[in-house]
Order: C-alpha cells, then structure tokens, then sequence
C-alpha cells in the first residue's frame, strides 16, 4: 500500500525515481509525485491519478537535474485522491519533504496542535502533520535524523518515512515501523524503497530494515539506528530474482503473465524439499519435532485469497495429521478473543509478508505463547521475520494486483506443512506420504496442461462480457476454489460474483438462480470422490431452473456431460490436490473478462497490492 523510493548517487535522481515508482505502481494508484533537492530548494511535482499524469506533469513543468530525490505513488486512506493530498509533502517553509506509507493515527491530535502554533496545512494527509512536525525541527537546528527520531516518538500508527532536508543535496533519512522498507545499497549511489523491485535495476544487496529503525544515507554510506539513535543491527539480504521477473515479458496484463508462471512457480515451491529417500524436508522449520508433536490445535490466519488458500489447506491438513485446524479471517482474528495456548500453532499465509492484519494475528498469537509459521513469499519481509519459522513459496515477485501464482504456491506450501506435519507426528505411513508426494511433484506439467487448453475459457468471457451476475460452485476443496473464483470476478471485473458450497445452494443461494445466469460449478474427482454424485445432482438442480451450467469436470467424467452446458476439462488428480488444476481456468476467465471489458486488470479500482494498514 502505497509505494516510496528515495536516491541518492550520481544518476539523475527523478529518472530513477519514476522508474522505481513506475515498478510500485501496483501498491496504489491515486496519485504519484517526486521531490528533489537543487541549489538549496526542494523542487517537487506531483499529481493525482496514475504515474502518466506525473509523466505529463514533468515533460510540462520539469524539474532539474539532481542526484537526491524521492518519490510515491499513492493508495488514498486520510483525504482523497487530488493533486494536493499527493506526495510528497513540504513543510510550512518548505525545508523538507516528505514521503509516507502507512497510517498514523494519532493525526488529528498532532495537527490540532500545530494548527494552534500558526501552522497552515496544505492537504487532508495524515502524512502533512509529520512534514510540518520534521520541518519544525530542522528549522530548530536539529539534525535531520535526529529530528526524524524525535518525530517518530511522537507518532502512533504504521509509517515508513522518507524525508530530504533543502540544505543537504545528497542525504536522505527514512524511518520504518510496522510499514515495509528495504536498503538498495549501490557503488557510489544508494536507494531505499518499500520494494526492491523499485532499484533491482542498479543493485541487487539489500538491506532489510526492523521495526522501530532509522536509516541515514548518503551515496557512500548507510547508517542504521533504533529510534534512540543507538546502532541496530541490520538483516542484509542478495535480491535472487532478476529484473525481467519484475517485467511483463511480452504480455498485456502481469495478471496472465503469472497465471502462466504457475507451472514453475508451484515447481520451486516444491523444489529440494525432498530428500533421496522420498521423505519430506523443510529446512527453514527451525521449530523442535517435539514441539511440533506437542501441537494439538492449528489456527490458519490469513487475508483475501491467501485466506481461501488457507481453507482449502484446512482440509488437507486435517485429514493427514488429524489435528483441529481452524482457518481465520486475520482482521478478524485478534478481536474475538481467540483460545490459543502454548501447543497451538499458529501458520500464516502472506503472499507479501507485510498484511498489516495478518503482522497484527502474529503479534496476538505470539503473545499467548503460540508457535508462528509463515507461509510467505517475499523474502525477509515483516511476517516471516516476525514469526517462529519460515516456509518460502517461490513464486518470484507477483505485481498483478490479483493474486495468482501466490494462491497456488500458498497451496503447496500448506500441502508440505501438512505432510510435514504427518510425518514428524507418524500420523501417515511414510509410503502414504511418499504417495501423495510424487502426485504433488507431478502437478507441475498438469498445470501446464491447464494452461494450454485455455482457449474456450476465453471464447467464454466473450459470451458473457454483459452478465451483471455469476455464481460459482464447489464441495469440500472446490468450494474455496469457487470463492477465488468470485474474488477474482469482483476486483477485476467488477462483477457481481458469488462462491457457494453447492450443499448450502437449497438453504437460499438458489434464490439467486434466475433464466440464463452463469453457474460455474467445480466437480469433484469422479469415481474416488464421494461427493462427485451430489455435486452433479447440484447442476441439474441449478440448470433445471434456468442458469447456464459451466462445469469444470476431470477428464473422462462423462455422467456431467448432459448437465454441461459448457464443459472444461481438468486433468486426473487427487480430490485434496484438485484445486491446483480447478483454480486456473477461474482465475483466466476473470483476466479475459476484465481484458474484454477495458479494465486495467493489473491496476483494479480502488484496490493495492500490499494492504499494510488495518
Ligand atoms: C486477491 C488479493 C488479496 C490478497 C490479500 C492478502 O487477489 O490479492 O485478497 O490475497 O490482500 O495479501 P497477502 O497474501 O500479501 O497477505
């Protein structure tokens, strides 16, 4: 949510800056702006909307030549998205800029005050009150990091800061708590962004901040310290993913790009955790086996698809280790009081690693003694490295605004967890467990076959590029593969969609049914799946009254085929390991639908990427 860069080196600091900005657009959209320091002055420019107004507004009005700048592109919470709400923002007589992430939220308070010293505000921002409260200082004397220190003590809330001061040309100072904020550190030149897609261009060494941490930077040096200004220790880490993983490769949306990464996404999620004799490693689980014998309850906590990838996790998980596991809303999670002890383990599912709803869960369960596993995908973010152990997906960095790779790779991830899990505990045979094993190592190609025979989702979306509705079906593992379906209809389509357990469609779903909507219903393994026969007699039910069955049935299923009245095909897999075949024809179908209707798939309204606020 929202995304900040800042240089200092040789280059052309607003050149760097919107290019860095232009990569971390996918964090907010609303509006995007750049600062820099030239001849004692700060320079800025900014704009509502998207990073091509700002590019309008440069090539109208630019700005010079320097080698310090930061810049943002914006995700609205306090004030609308205009011109004047957009970073960054200056302070009364303009010493300093300043660009923020995050929320803080004892605003009010702080601009009331300053409001009653003299101070005129130029925007709505939360962000302008520790502008005009950092200018303040400096204007005192005080020295910029010192002073950013002071105004951190002061702030309540989440913020990544970055702030330049008129007088020094090539020093920036940044601050984080609870908001996301790495160190690019260069030859002659450094960076600090939200993101490391934002520099990967220039250098791939990095820094990861803590919480409560400042840092000092100027071409030549980078000087962490805690709000206290005592030293901090840093977490430095090499970006492993190169610059064309972070472009779109030839596609139109970052959307399909990663929809076709999925093959080799779930591949290296999967990839050396398994040793020659067939069992199941996971050597970032630094979590003794005894204490992983000694769980008697699994909480999943996660947000948006990575909860629904958390529900379908909940089934195998449950039927290979035979321990409760609940699934759990994050923003929802810490406010009901829940029971956690000592011998609960709590797993996390972040495709980002920096859900502000999700951190706060951690920070809950770990207070009552809970074991924290995340599930993750980014690499030293504030979830994996807030939590007790650590599994990686390795779906490298996904920019589409609607998860794709990261809902698969989460499944698989929770697959290992939970056959980890089973054979720490012995609560499967070690051939049971090698067995499910070798069928999850071969879904790769499967995927890929999915993937291949996608032309009729599309010529889909055509047919039904006008539809104000469609619902979407699924029993045990398929019914959240019907709610990532829906998801993805909403936040790219815009699209009234649903997902519903077909055995709950008499209890008053089936209302919704009228002449011509489109059901899509995901059918379970036919033959090894118990539930296969009462999910077809849920398409006759929904068809007989009207609605357009689109069936997602495994190859060979011929008792669906008088009920389809379109029929996808989805290769021979287990029932537990369906949803990483069902999903993607879903997740296709919203692409092209969205495409079809002229929506900025990659960009959706009113949403980000990261949701680092609560
Ligand atoms: C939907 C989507 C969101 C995220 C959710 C959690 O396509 O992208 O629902 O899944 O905001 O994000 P992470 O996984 O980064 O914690």
């Amino acid at each position: 949510m929202c995304g900040i860069i800042g240089y200092t080196g040789p280059r052309v600091a607003r050149n760097v800056v919107v290019a860095g900005l232009r990569r971390m657009e996918y964090r907010g959209y609303d509006s995007a702006g750049v600062a820099v320091v030239s001849d004692g002055r700060i320079e800025y420019r900014k704009k509502a909307g998207k990073i091509t107004n700002l590019d309008a507004e440069l090539d109208d009005h630019p700005i010079p030549d320097t080698g310090l700048g930061i810049g943002h592109t914006r995700w609205a919470t306090h004030g609308g998205p205009t011109d004047a709400n957009a970073h960054p923002h200056l302070s009364a007589g303009g010493r300093v800029a300043l660009i923020h992430n995050g929320i803080i939220e004892n605003f009010a308070v702080l601009r009331t005050e300053l409001e009653a010293d003299g101070v005129t505000f130029a925007s709505q921002t939360d962000t302008e009150t520790a502008a005009q409260l950092l200018g303040r200082e400096v204007e005192a004397g005080a020295d910029l990091a010192d002073a950013m220190r002071t105004v951190c003590g002061r702030l309540e809330g989440a913020f990544t800061l970055v702030a330049v001061d008129a007088a020094e040309p090539d020093r920036l100072v940044a601050a984080r708590r609870n908001s996301p904020l790495v160190v690019g550190v260069g030859e002659g030149e450094n960076f600090v962004a939200s993101d490391v897609a934002a520099f990967i261009e220039f250098t791939r060494n990095a820094i990861e901040l803590g919480q409560d941490q400042v840092v000092d930077v100027t071409p030549t040096s980078v000087t962490v310290t805690d709000f206290a200004g005592r030293p901090a220790p840093t977490h430095p880490f090499e970006v492993t993913w190169d610059l064309s993983a972070a472009e779109k490769s030839g596609y139109d949306w970052f959307m399909r790009k990663e929809i076709y990464e999925q093959p080799r996404a779930v591949a290296d999620t999967l990839l050396g955790r398994f040793n020659p004799d067939g069992s199941l490693r996971l050597d970032e689980l630094h979590i003794p086996e005894a204490e992983l014998r000694s769980i008697d309850k699994i909480i999943i906590v996660a947000c948006g698809t990575a909860y629904y990838a958390g529900l379908v996790a909940k089934y195998a998980i449950e039927h290979w280790t035979r321990i409760a596991c609940e699934v759990e809303i994050a923003s929802e999670f810490r406010y009901r009081d829940p029971i956690i002890t000592g011998s609960t383990l709590v797993v996390t599912l972040s495709q980002s690693g920096e859900t502000a709803d999700t951190l706060m869960a951690i920070r809950h369960a770990r207070e009552q003694r809970a074991k924290v596993i995340a599930i993750c995908n980014t690499n030293g973010a504030t979830i994996p490295r807030e939590s007790d152990a650590v599994i990686y997906t390795h779906a490298g960095p996904e920019i589409g605004v609607a998860s794709t790779k990261g809902f698969l790779t989460q499944v698989a991830a929770c697959y290992l967890l939970g056959l980890y899990l089973a054979q720490v505990r012995g609560s499967m045979y070690d051939d049971e467990i090698h067995a499910v094993m070798s069928e999850l190592a071969a879904t790769p190609p499967l995927i890929q076959k999915v993937l291949d025979e996608l032309d009729p989702i599309k010529e889909l979306a055509k047919r039904f590029v006008d539809q104000k509705s469609v619902l979407f079906l699924g029993r045990h593992v398929g019914y959240p593969v019907a709610l990532e379906g829906a998801l993805k209809l909403k936040e790219i389509a815009y699209l009234h969609a649903e997902g519903f357990p077909a055995g709950e469609l008499k209890h008053g779903p089936i209302a919704l049914v009228e002449d011509g909507i489109p059901i899509f219903i995901v059918v379970p393994p036919q033959g090894r799946d118990q539930l296969h026969d009462k999910v077809v007699s849920n398409i006759q039910e929904v068809r007989a009254r009207g609605a357009l069955t689109v069936v997602l049935a495994e190859e060979g299923d011929a008792e669906v085929e008088p009920y389809a009245d379109v029929l996808f095909r989805l290769p021979k897999v287990s029932t537990l390991l369906q949803p990483l075949v069902a999903t993607v024809p879903l997740q296709m179908f919203a692409c092209e639908l969205a495409t079809l209707k002229g929506y900025d798939v990659d960009q959706p309204r009113n949403l980000a990427k990261s949701v680092t606020v609560e």
